[in-house]
């Protein structure tokens, strides 16, 4: 069952940065909305994927439920919280560096509490505590519900960590508390079992386990009431999802899903390509709720690599993938993952991967370049022998020939209207909205009379490889 009394907590701020090296960012802060509460006020920055940002708002609802007011004034705050990634080596070096820059807050407040939560928590367990002496308080993925205790255990002055990973935690009783806003995630499963042998995802979040239908079902009717417009659907595999005592599975919840709403679209992330099933993408096709817009991270061009990378599949198998799409789904954009410089990887399965990107023509590619994480299995069995130079020139000619596609693709479509979600001002003039098409571009357009969350229809005037520029109709 969910929970459905109406959050008090409102986050205020959630910006998205990606940097240099693609790493996303969430900082997410908060401030309550009842302004002193029995116990003391915590602040939260959110780094890293959806999921940890998502997991920030089950957090907040957990410790509001405890009697924790929370604050977006970091100077202020009786708890600080960092939720972190553990992805790539610079995520960890990004929060090594926060930390060290906390520790001004902490001298003129020795009973502050500084915890950190999420992958990286998980990854390093207590050797944080020997490596960062600011940390009091370390909590795993799986075990936010004990973070109410930790927090008053480190508040006498002790260290408190839990690290557990559960085999059923799915927090699906918790309401998150959401930013109010028109689009919103929601978690549908956590954890992975596909062991890829680059990530560290599947030791930072454990095994794979699916929430029960009902209570993700009541939570987007709940968004939908409250006027939300665009729900995300979110887990490391989607396509795996499996509710375990109706057998449902997640072609069947996104058919559910759609029809909750069918004005709300309806988006999902991550799905992988050995997975991704003709049923799904029937159902994508035929419910007009659910976006033509597909993320299937590939890594790498190369069968040789993709072999190495343990992702089950072949160039050709992934490639007859987006052959099915299509077929199916003449209009739906792509977008995709792109890790260069793995283990071993020489100059032709290199070309591969552009040639891979010609072929497909993604709307926009994610590109990283690999960076060894202690204790995968490509750590442990292969070397890290493509030097960085290497990497970086190869990551350059990916970028530079995906930006050359989505530039093409997108000037294809000057002249064409499309329905768009608006979401807010554009980044560059308070003149213009912004807001993205049912395929997720990004569409800028003068302001009329319309407000954000409305959906209008814009006709398409010209064309960056990242933005579209419009005028409505
Ligand atoms: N579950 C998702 C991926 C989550 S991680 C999926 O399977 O698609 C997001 C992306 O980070 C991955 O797709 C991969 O491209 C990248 N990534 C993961 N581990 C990495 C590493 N060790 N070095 C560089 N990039 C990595
Ligand atoms: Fe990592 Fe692979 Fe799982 Fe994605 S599917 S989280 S890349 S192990
Ligand atoms: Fe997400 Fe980073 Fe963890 S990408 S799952 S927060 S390691």
């Amino acid at each position: 069952m969910s929970e459905v009394a109406k959050p008090t907590f409102e986050i205020l701020s959630g910006s998205r940065e990606v940097s240099a090296d693609g790493q996303e960012t969430f900082v997410a802060v908060s401030k309550r909305s009842e302004p002193h509460g029995p116990k003391g006020k915590v602040y939260i920055e959110t780094y890293g994927c959806q999921m940890n940002f998502s997991d920030s708002e089950i957090v907040l609802s957990l410790l509001h439920r405890d009697g924790y007011g929370t604050t977006d004034r970091i100077e202020e705050a009786d708890v600080i919280l960092l939720n972190t990634c553990a992805i790539r080596e610079h995520a960890e070096l990004k929060i090594h560096h926060r930390l060290s820059s906390l520790k001004p807050y902490k001298r003129r407040n020795p009973k502050l509490v500084v915890g950190v939560l999420g992958c990286m928590a998980e990854r390093m367990k207590t050797k944080l505590f020997e490596e960062e002496k600011i940390v009091d308080l370390i909590v795993g993925p799986d075990a936010y519900r004990s973070l109410p205790n930790l927090i008053s255990l480190a508040e006498t002055g002790q260290k408190a960590a839990n690290v557990f990973l559960s085999l059923e935690e799915t927090y699906a009783d918790i309401t998150p508390v959401r930013r109010a806003g028109i689009s919103a995630f929601v978690s549908i499963m956590r954890g992975c079992d596909n062991m890829c042998s680059f990530c560290v995802v599947p030791f930072t979040r454990g095994r794979e386990r699916s929430r029960p239908v009902g209570s993700i079902l009541d939570e987007i009717k709940l968004l939908s009431d409250e006027g939300f417009k665009e729900v995300t659907l979110l887990g490391q595999n989607v396509n795996s999802y499996r509710d375990t005592e109706s057998g449902v599975d997640f072609a069947e919840l996104m058919y559910r899903v759609s029809l909750i709403n069918p004005q709300m679209r309806i988006r999902f992330t991550t799905s992988h390509p050995k997975d991704i099933s003709e049923d799904l993408i029937q159902v994508i096709a035929e419910r007009p709720n659910l976006c033509k817009f597909i993320h299937l991270p590939v890594q790498s061009g190369a069968t040789t690599v993709l072999a190495r990378m343990n992702r089950n599949h072949t160039r050709e198998e992934y490639l007859s993938k987006i052959e099915m799409i299509r077929k199916k789904i003449p209009d739906c954009s792509l977008s995709t993952d792109i890790i260069t410089g793995f283990c071993d990887e020489t100059e032709e399965e290199h070309q591969q991967t552009l040639s891979l990107l010609q072929e497909v023509r993604y709307d926009y590619a994610f590109t990283f370049i690999y960076s060894e994480r202690p204790n995968t299995p490509a750590a442990k069995k292969m070397v890290d022998s493509v030097p960085l130079a290497v990497k970086q020139r190869r990551l350059a000619e990916i970028v530079a020939l995906q930006q050359s596609i989505s530039l093409e693709l997108y000037q294809q479509s000057i002249g064409k209207v499309y329905e768009v979600l608006i979401e807010g001002d554009s980044k560059r003039s308070a003149q213009h909205w912004m807001g993205r098409t049912d395929s997720n571009r990004v569409v800028v357009f003068p302001k009329g009379s319309e407000s954000v969350g409305d959906m209008v229809r814009v006709r398409i005037v010209g064309a960056t490889s990242a933005t579209l520029f419009g005028e409505r109709i």
